[in-house]
């Protein structure tokens, strides 16, 4: 399963001036820097379709991407960076919240969470505030490659059981390294079947 063509659509600033919602979405989200660019170039495999950056906060838009003409990735801003302006910060979780609430073909929502930090309160908030508004999401955790897999193995067993003190089910869950390419074909084989299954009547 490999993506043929993967091209940059337009960066939005609200909700009006995204691209129609002719395709099925499937947007990335989480703290800035935890891999959100690095991950949409892994799962295409494009070097630098999405803009990556070791200065957090470098995606500030709301960037579409069409995939095999078919779907849309949506790279959507790093909420939590503290070094931005508080004004700022309410701008882009306007932003952030009003895309996921009425983005009429968002499918699903991948938060993109490091794998190396034990579960952080603004990605378990955000998770709640998903459920309370019934947006489907999955938990990418990213930069797997930092961690031994022993390591790994037990960060994760740690981060399940946080959210089975407050979740009856987990979300989908996916282990993921953007320079190890780790996780691709399981994430691909996730949308592809989404997008499968999913009537396009919205
Ligand atoms: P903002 O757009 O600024 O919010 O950041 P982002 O979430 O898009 O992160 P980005 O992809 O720009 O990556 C941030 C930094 O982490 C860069 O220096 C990347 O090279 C590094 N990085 C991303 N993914 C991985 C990974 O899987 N492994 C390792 N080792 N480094 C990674
Ligand atoms: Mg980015």
């Amino acid at each position: 399963m490999k993506v043929k063509s993967a091209e940059f659509v337009k960066s939005s600033s609200k909700n009006e001036e995204c691209p129609k919602d002719v395709h099925p979405e499937y947007a990335f989200i989480g703290r800035s820097n935890v891999g959100k660019s690095s991950l949409i170039n892994m799962l295409t495999d494009r070097k630098s379709l999405a803009k990556t950056s070791g200065t957090p906060g470098k995606t500030q838009l709301i960037n579409h991407f069409v995939i095999d003409n078919n779907w849309h990735i949506v790279d959507l801003p790093g909420f939590g960076y503290a070094k931005v302006s508080k004004g700022e910060r309410k701008g882009f979780q306007k932003l952030i919240t009003d895309f996921l609430l009425f983005r009429k073909s968002l499918i699903t929502v991948f938060l993109l969470v490091d794998s190396r930090h034990p579960p952080q309160k603004i990605d378990l908030e955000f998770m709640r505030w998903l459920g309370e508004n019934a947006i489907p999401f999955s938990i990418v955790f990213t930069k797997i490659d930092k961690l031994t897999s022993n390591e790994w193995n037990k960060n994760l067993t740690k981060y399940k059981k946080k959210l089975l003190l407050e979740w009856e089910a987990l979300p989908p869950i996916f282990s993921t390294s953007s320079t190890g390419k780790v996780g691709q074909p399981e994430l691909l084989a996730y949308i592809y079947k989404l997008n499968e299954t999913i009537p396009r009547s919205w």
